[in-house]
């Protein structure tokens, strides 16, 4: 197969940023993903509907012209959140989920909540009038080893979430580990998860490969091989319950490159293509087209697209940089050729 026509995908985890950084980025994902669900880790976050709204405004303007995409927005839940602000939120067009960053983290994630006992009014508002939970997954807890998180999240405060709040539709973003993915299936099907390119194509040798590599580092850090390989086989099984995520997060380059350097993989320009590297060295390319174009609609209930995309077997470089506000970012694969290319997409 050297060519693969499916649905406009739509990307279920996307950091859009604000403001010059939005400009730089939007187009982007604007010109292969027909939509999207923005993070809200902003400076300050976006923690009303009324803060949704705005941002969303601003994502449009920011469009190059030409894009049908349409930003399907969330709510950052803090401590301060409540189930007022939830049910306001259910009632918005715009407003499709809410995130749980646990305080602290990763980026932008300190006015998180440190505490879920303490928000269960909300995620029961939440479940009460079927907004879905999107949930970073990993433990705060400083004694915990960091490639150890997700795994210790899922026991400590995941588990008992799921099973204490029987009717809440869960999205587990950006898993990483085999223990995620053993997770998910054994939960019910209102729990799905997001999986990124990056989790799929490299593990944790890649942030060391020859040097310290910078921009590999992103939260949930990239684990063991095994743990790879389990994501793939995942996604290779064509299971509803798996759905296309970039988690793409751009960083201005000197950000990263910084002896305390910032979490995030910028992937929007290269995502789709480096998706079908990752399913066709697992030979599953067959089973791309639900994972990027069909179970995340299925899941938020929304339709599929009507339009359609196209990619190609043909190698391109990737640039080593794209710009960003007054700087740059470098993409996943910078400088390195990638096997498909997105050739052409249909109104
Ligand atoms: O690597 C990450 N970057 N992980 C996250 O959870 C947040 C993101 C960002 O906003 O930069
Ligand atoms: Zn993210």
């Amino acid at each position: 197969m050297d060519e693969l026509t499916i649905p406009r995908p739509d990307d279920w985890h996307l950091h859009l940023r604000d403001g010059e950084a939005l400009r730089s980025v939007v187009g982007h994902t604007a010109a292969v993903f027909g939509r999207a669900i923005v993070m809200p880790n902003l400076r300050p976050p976006v923690e009303t509907v009324a803060q949704a709204e705005a941002y969303r405004a601003r994502i449009l303007e920011a469009l190059p012209p030409g894009h049908a995409f349409e930003p399907l927005m969330t709510l950052y839940l803090t401590p301060r959140s409540s189930p007022e602000e939830i049910a306001r939120a259910a009632r918005s067009p715009h407003v499709h989920a809410v995130k749980l960053y646990p305080a602290g983290a990763t980026t932008n994630a300190d006015a998180g909540v440190a505490d879920l006992g303490a928000i269960a009014p909300v995620l029961e508002a939440m479940q009460e009038h079927d907004l879905p939970l999107l949930v970073h997954g990993e433990s705060i807890d400083p004694a915990v080893d960091v490639f150890d998180r997700e795994a210790v999240f899922i026991e400590r405060e995941l588990g008992p979430l799921v099973e204490r709040f029987v009717g809440l539709r869960v999205v587990f973003e950006h898993i990483t580990t085999a223990e995620a993915v053993a997770f998910v299936r054994a939960a019910p099907p209102r729990v799905a998860a997001t999986v990124t390119p990056q989790h799929l194509l490299l593990d944790r040798n890649a942030l060391f490969e020859g040097g310290i590599r910078p921009h590999h580092y992103c939260l949930p850090v990239l684990k063991r091989r095994r743990h790879r390989e389990a994501l793939c086989e995942a996604v290779a099984s064509g299971s509803p319950k798996f759905f296309l995520g970039t988690d793409s997060a751009p960083h201005e380059r000197s950000t990263k490159l910084s002896a305390c350097g910032c979490a995030g993989i910028f992937s929007a320009p290269v995502a789709l293509p480096l998706y079908a590297e990752a399913f066709e060295s697992i030979g599953a390319l067959d089973r791309l087209e639900g994972f990027a174009s069909r179970h995340g609609p299925a899941f938020y209930r929304l339709p599929v697209a009507e339009d359609t995309i196209t990619l190609r077997r043909e190698s391109w470089t990737v640039p080593q940089s794209y710009p960003f506000g007054e700087g740059t970012v470098v993409a996943m694969r910078a400088d390195r050729p990638i096997a498909w290319r997105v050739v052409s997409t249909t109104e």
